[in-house]
């Protein structure tokens, strides 16, 4: 959808996420690096195979940057200018120069179609007002034989974790995370797409809790 048609529980949506990450930004490092750091590990595995051109949806304070292969030349965007600051830290401290930053919303990708080889959504998916209008975004904007990877806390909301999830979903998204996006949901929007297959739905720390998901787009991309 054209920026300029977001409903208004979108924007509304994302004024939030905006809001709850300018307040997470000077400590997010120190809370998250460690929960997160085995699904980012898996994450540059199946992104640094590829190389090429690569674009970071949601790159918040850039904890990934320092960890890409320098065969890649990577694009964050994020939607909080403070977690964009952060980032850029990174980039002066680690000389990474082969990063490019800027403010943007995964709703909307101001990239033309074709742009890159690889589309990472590291935690970001579940928290976006419109995660399927967000993949077919990224799906716009990727090559074809390209790569998209996933890596979000996805559940099937089954038995007691799920109803848990259901009980916890009001805080939880209060402090800026999802804890009701479904794997089905994601499987729905896969199988509407001929052109894209599931290369890896991987599970990993803590307890299995969060997936890293490659997906690829297929050469004879049909309109849809
Ligand atoms: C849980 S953090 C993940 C940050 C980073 N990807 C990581 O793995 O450490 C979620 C990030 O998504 C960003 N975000 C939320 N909504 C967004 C949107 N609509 N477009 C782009 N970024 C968004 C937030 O500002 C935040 O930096």
């Amino acid at each position: 959808m054209p920026s300029g048609t977001r409903s208004l529980s979108e924007d509304h949506l994302i004024e939030r996420q905006r809001r709850v990450y300018r307040f997470w930004a000077p400590v997010y490092d120190r809370l998250y690096a460690g929960i997160l750091a085995d699904a980012h590990g898996k994450i540059i595995e199946l992104a640094s195979a590829e190389g090429g051109r690569v674009l970071e949806v949601g790159v918040g304070t850039g904890l990934l940057l320092p960890k890409y292969s320098r065969r890649c030349h990577v694009t964050g965007i994020d939607i909080s200018n403070e977690m964009i600051a952060r980032a850029r830290d990174k980039i002066a401290a680690h000389g990474l120069d082969q990063v490019d930053l800027r403010v943007g919303n995964a709703q909307c990708l101001e990239f033309p179609p074709n742009s890159f080889d690889v589309v990472i959504l590291p935690f970001v998916l579940t928290l976006l007002p419109d995660p399927e209008g967000a993949l077919e975004e990224c799906l716009r904007v990727l090559k074809p034989e390209g790569t998209i990877v996933i890596a979000s806390k996805i559940s099937d909301g089954a038995g007691v974790v799920g109803l848990v999830e259901r009980i916890l979903a009001p805080f939880v998204e209060a402090i800026g995370w999802s804890a009701t996006f479904r794997s089905q949901r994601l499987l729905r929007w896969i199988d509407g797409h001929s052109s894209v297959e599931v290369i890896d739905w991987l599970s990993s720390a803590p307890v299995g809790l969060f997936k890293v998901i490659k997906l690829r787009k297929s050469y004879h991309s049909p309109v849809q």
